[in-house]
């Protein structure tokens, strides 16, 4: 009995042994495809290799052999898991996901999953009917799986999971590789680092083929080229933070103050100008320009650090994705409107044309709605992992907002009413030959009003309103900043 348990151990032994030993680049290119990460890690030192995947075809399928250390992933508690992904891409999101979930005793069990977007599905009735002859074992400090992926398995997955099982053969893939711990009591995999380094996600540069009759130098490749990401995780969350100033800049600090300049300001100071046309003119002219073009810059780096993606929903949209999806929408709908407005501006009719009604509103409109946009924009963007607002400082953020948003309320009633006791529009064309000179249109006011009503109370409220955007954009700035200290 002890003889029969103790060749049974060794026997063991030397089958784990033999699949450690199993890390070697013999034959890569010639009888297997391979990938080691970091590239050329196994030419200096295979074993200072972090992870790797190999892989051969076979008449029903491709056998996959990937492994990684857990040297790095030292929660003992915790599970491990290994997964290699499947991209039409160099992003996660829309990827079929072979992985392998060890328990902290070292046992591993094989699945497909499917990552839809940043978030990742277990496909249980696939894994059955598409996955054979797995095997998963921790060895010497290596998480080590095997499986054989069925090419005939993706007919039997239920019909509504079939496009999240990838018909492999049918083109070329970025494949990733990614590890993690899982959860000690569900083995339910948590976040792989988002941190730059060795944990974070590698995927190939070049596209990989998966496929039994094809050219044996598609069937045998040896992957060199990859990368884990263009712009570094430093950057990504620091271009973030300088795109949420930026844009509570130029839309609450000098777009909302030209707002308010164009509609309350029109009849102060009809004598003075400034380099030759009126003042408010200047302001609201000015002000929006200089916005206009934080936006774009704004905008266009958010764009850069997320490789120019143009983020939807996920496949579930669950209240956060979407959430997301009406930030990035409602955003650049806002920065489409602030730009079209000064060309709207430059072709805009004459003063006495019978089309300047229209303008007026249209120019109003476009003006209000990028406004409240931009605003609700502000308010989705509380929620955004890379802002850390709402994990750093819960509610608060909204209060800040919430206040903001009261004081441009309460500043533009109190504006209307002033302004509501001036002479009423009842002239077609203003006096001063300025642009933009509103009437018959959303003002209320005729600029040529000889005698604005409290004329020293308006700027009174301009410049509360302006503490109040300055104070909000510095105190949420400052939120974005300190998240960079955190993360
Ligand atoms: C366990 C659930 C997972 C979660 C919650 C998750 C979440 C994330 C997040 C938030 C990022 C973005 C990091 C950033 O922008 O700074 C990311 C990146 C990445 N993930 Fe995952 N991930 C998971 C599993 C996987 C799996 C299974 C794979 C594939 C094998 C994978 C592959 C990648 C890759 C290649 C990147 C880098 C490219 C990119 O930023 O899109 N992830 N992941
Ligand atoms: C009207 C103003 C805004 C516009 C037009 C805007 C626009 C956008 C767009 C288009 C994206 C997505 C880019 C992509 O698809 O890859 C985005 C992402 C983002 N925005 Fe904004 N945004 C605005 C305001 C803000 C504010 C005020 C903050 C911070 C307080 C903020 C924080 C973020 C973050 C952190 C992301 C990236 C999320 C990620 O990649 O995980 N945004 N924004």
């Amino acid at each position: 009995m002890i003889t029969a348990i103790l060749l049974c151990a060794i026997s063991w032994i030397a089958t784990t042994t033999t699949t450690a030993q199993n890390l070697t680049s013999e034959g890569c290119g010639s009888k297997r495809s391979c990938w080691f990460q970091p590239g050329g890690c196994e030419t200096t030192d295979i074993g200072s290799c972090v992870s790797s995947v190999q892989w051969t075809t076979e008449s029903d399928g491709v056998v996959f052999e990937f492994q990684a250390t857990i040297r790095d992933l030292t929660n003992t508690f915790n599970g491990r898991w290994i997964a290699i992904g499947f991209s039409k891409d160099d992003r996660m999101g829309d990827d079929s996901v072979i992985e392998c979930i060890f328990k902290p005793s070292g046992d591993g069990n094989a699945y497909l999953s499917f990552n839809d977007m940043t978030h990742n599905r277990q496909l249980l009735q696939a894994t059955t009917v598409a996955l054979a002859e797995t095997s998963g074992q921790i060895v010497d400090d290596r998480m080590m799986c095997k499986v054989k992926w069925l090419y005939g398995g993706r007919e039997k997955v239920f019909e509504e999971d079939r496009f999240k099982v990838f018909d492999l053969e049918s083109r070329p893939w970025t494949m990733q590789i990614a590890r993690g711990e899982a959860d000690h009591y569900s083995f339910s995999k948590m976040i792989h680092s988002t941190h730059d380094g060795d944990l974070f996600p590698w995927v190939t540069t070049s596209e990989v083929h998966v496929c039994r009759n094809c050219s044996d130098e598609k069937r045998f490749q040896y992957i060199k080229d990859m990368k884990q990401t263009d712009i570094s995780r430093y950057w990504r969350y620091r271009i973030a933070t300088i795109h949420g100033i930026l844009l509570m800049f130029a839309w609450w600090v000098l777009a909302s103050s030209a707002i308010l300049m164009a509609r309350f300001f029109k009849p102060l100071w009809p004598n003075t100008k400034l380099f030759g046309t009126a003042i408010w003119f200047q302001a609201h002219r000015n002000c929006l320009f200089v916005s206009v073009i934080i936006q774009v810059i704004a905008v266009f780096l958010i764009f850069l650090q997320s490789s120019f993606t143009w983020y939807g929903c996920t496949y579930e949209c669950n209240a956060e994705a979407f959430g997301f999806k009406l930030h990035v929408n409602l955003g650049f709908s806002a920065t489409v409107a602030a730009l079209i407005q000064p060309f709207l501006a430059l072709i805009r009719p004459g003063p006495d044309s019978n089309w300047r009604p229209w303008f007026n509103w249209v120019h109003w409109f476009l003006g209000m709605g990028a406004w409240l946009c931009a605003t609700i924009t502000f308010f989705l963007a509380v929620q955004l992992g890379k802002t850390g607002l709402h994990r750093n400082f819960q509610q608060t953020p909204y209060y800040i907002m919430g206040v903001y948003i009261a004081t441009f309320v309460i500043c533009s009633i109190a504006l209307e009413i002033i302004a509501s006791q001036s002479t009423m529009r009842t002239q077609k064309i203003g006096q001063h030959g300025m642009e933009l000179n509103l009437l018959n249109g959303p003002s209320t006011e005729d600029p040529g009003a000889s005698y604005p009503p409290r004329a020293s109370l308006r700027p009174v409220f301009l410049v509360i309103h302006l503490l109040v955007a300055i104070a909000a954009t510095c105190w949420i700035s400052y939120m974005l900043i300190y998240n960079l200290e955190a993360v």
